[in-house]
């Protein structure tokens, strides 16, 4: 069989997904969950767009020993020796250099000619050279590109050196049919492709992206380009769990193989949801809730009678776990540890002293702690930024009748201080008084909350994304009480602002391409 290279673009193409924007600490524990799941490359970022960027592509390249780790490059001089600043620590760094090759690009973004784009390529892959061998060349809007200028530009950027070339479906506009016809015609009209690796990259516009990436597999691409849950630009890239499984559930129809070990994928896909604030759809391939739930009574007794009567593959290849270790109140501080262990967390003594704490307190109120009541308490005590804000009390007053109250008891920047407001609702209450006590003036981008598990004794989760001047954060917060978890989450998203604040270098701000 066939191996796949696996490149892992979640934490560059990934992350522009309407705020899913993340900060270098983020951005490194994610790229240790992928290096565990397997993945052979991780595209770090995109250094010369941001300050933010750059930090973190450094500090991955720093970190990161066995996993390729790769920094994208406009084909230009300057944004080459920024990405080589960013990942030349690195054990297996990788250059990645993109110019536009369709002529709606060419004539109405970069305003030049075929011969200037093909010069342009080849100029940046022989810079990339000069720092190292592993150079990747993208022609961006490859799938609307005139397919004989394709091979006449992979032809000059190969004899130049790159060692991968990739051709992305950047709008998402291909069809399967037509994109393995397409690879197949750059394979056999590149004289010099099979000394490189041909890629491919394609996005979610008309949800063909993993029915592209398959059949562009199908013609002889051995690299192709994924995000975790499909996050990316606009409606997203494939999605590596949709690959993955589809080439281990049908190995017998495509003879490719993978080195992702299947297990961590559930794991991944968690993290990656827990760290952007983007909610998995219930209904989403292979790590959805209900990807794996039998609703109908046929599809459950068939199930019941034997699993692959409904089960094309088993949740527990994919790390989701049918015994999973539920937790309790008797539950030690040995399970609890190798419980995160599990999750892919592994923390300091004090860290897991500090929340085992909270995992006893919450066990307490609680029959059975899940892996995401775990993950909450995470993201509140550990993920969490320093605290300038701190909730002590909250007492709520609504109803029918009344007009909705809250009282507030908050410590800021260590002094204790009580107000109380109103508002439409007992979270509108909650939020004003809040507001008004810190002195900020956020605005609310976004509102979610979800019950963790079902029961009547399920904890509820909220994510909030606050903006205040430009600076846009994410703040979470847990609790049986959603009120109480609605304001953890708010003063949680303060205090990721106040960090901000104080930490510009640590931001991806504002994309300046
Ligand atoms: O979609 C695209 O064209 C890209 C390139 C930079 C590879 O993301
Ligand atoms: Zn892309």
């Amino acid at each position: 069989m066939d191996r796949i290279i696996i490149f892992d673009t979640t934490l560059r193409d990934g992350e522009q997904s309407p705020g899913a924007s993340m900060n270098a600490a983020e951005k490194l524990r994610l790229s240790r969950q992928l290096e565990k799941l397997g993945v052979d490359a991780i595209e770090a970022g995109f250094p010369a767009a941001s300050a933010g960027d750059f930090e973190a592509v450094k500090l991955i390249s720093e970190k990161i020993k066995h996993t390729q780790v790769t920094a994208l490059a406009r084909a230009s001089r300057a944004d080459i020796d920024l990405a080589w600043d960013a990942i030349r620590e690195a054990v297996h760094p990788r250059i990645h250099t993109f110019i536009a090759t369709s002529d709606i690009h060419m004539e109405h973004k970069l305003k030049m000619t075929r011969d200037q784009v093909v010069e342009a390529a080849v100029e940046a892959v022989r810079h990339a050279k000069k720092f190292t061998d592993n150079v990747e060349f993208s022609a961006e809007d490859g799938s609307r590109s005139n397919r004989d200028f394709l091979c006449r530009i992979f032809e000059a950027v190969i004899g130049a050196g790159a060692t991968t070339v990739n051709l992305p479906d950047t709008v998402g506009y291909a069809m399967p049919d037509e994109f393995e016809e397409l690879i197949s015609y750059i394979l056999e009209n590149t004289s010099n492709i099979h000394s490189t690796v041909l890629s491919v990259h394609c996005h979610d516009d008309l949800g063909l992206a993993t029915a592209n990436t398959l059949a562009g597999l199908k013609a002889g691409a051995r690299q192709a380009e994924v995000t975790i849950n499909g996050i990316g630009e606009r409606a997203g890239n494939t999605s590596l769990e949709e690959l993955v499984m589809g080439l281990y559930t049908r190995k017998e129809h495509v003879a490719l193989t993978t080195g992702i070990n299947t297990r961590e994928i559930y794991p991944t896909s968690r993290l990656v949801s827990m760290t952007t604030g983007i909610v998995v759809q219930p209904n989403k391939a292979v790590v959805g809730a209900n990807a794996f739930a039998h609703e109908a009574g046929i599809h459950q007794d068939g199930v019941l009678k034997n699993r692959m009567t409904y089960e094309i593959m088993q949740p527990e290849t994919v790390g989701l776990v049918s015994n999973r270790l539920v937790l309790g109140k008797h539950s030690g501080r040995h399970a609890f540890k190798q419980k995160l262990g599990e999750l892919g967390y592994d923390l300091t003594e004090e860290e897991l002293n500090r929340l085992f704490e909270k995992f006893k307190d919450l066990a307490d109120k609680r029959k059975e702690i899940l892996d995401e009541d775990i993950e909450v308490l995470l993201a509140e005590e550990i993920l969490r930024v320093p605290d300038v804000y701190r909730l002590e009390y909250l007492n709520v007053v609504s109803g029918t009748v009344a007009v909705p109250t809250a009282t507030v008891k908050l410590w800021i920047r260590g002094q204790e201080a009580q107000n109380a407001g109103f508002g439409v609702g007992p979270i509108d209450a909650t939020f004003n008084t809040i507001a008004k006590m810190t002195g900020t003036r956020s605005e609310l981008l976004r509102f979610s909350v979800n019950a963790i598990s079902g029961g009547m004794d399920a904890q509820g989760e909220v994510i909030v994304r606050l903006k205040e001047n430009g600076l846009v954060a994410l703040g979470k917060g847990g609790d049986p009480d959603i009120i109480t978890a609605s304001a953890k989450a708010y003063i949680n998203g303060l205090n990721r602002l106040e960090y901000m604040k104080r930490n510009p270098s640590l931001v991806p701000e504002e994309r300046n391409l």
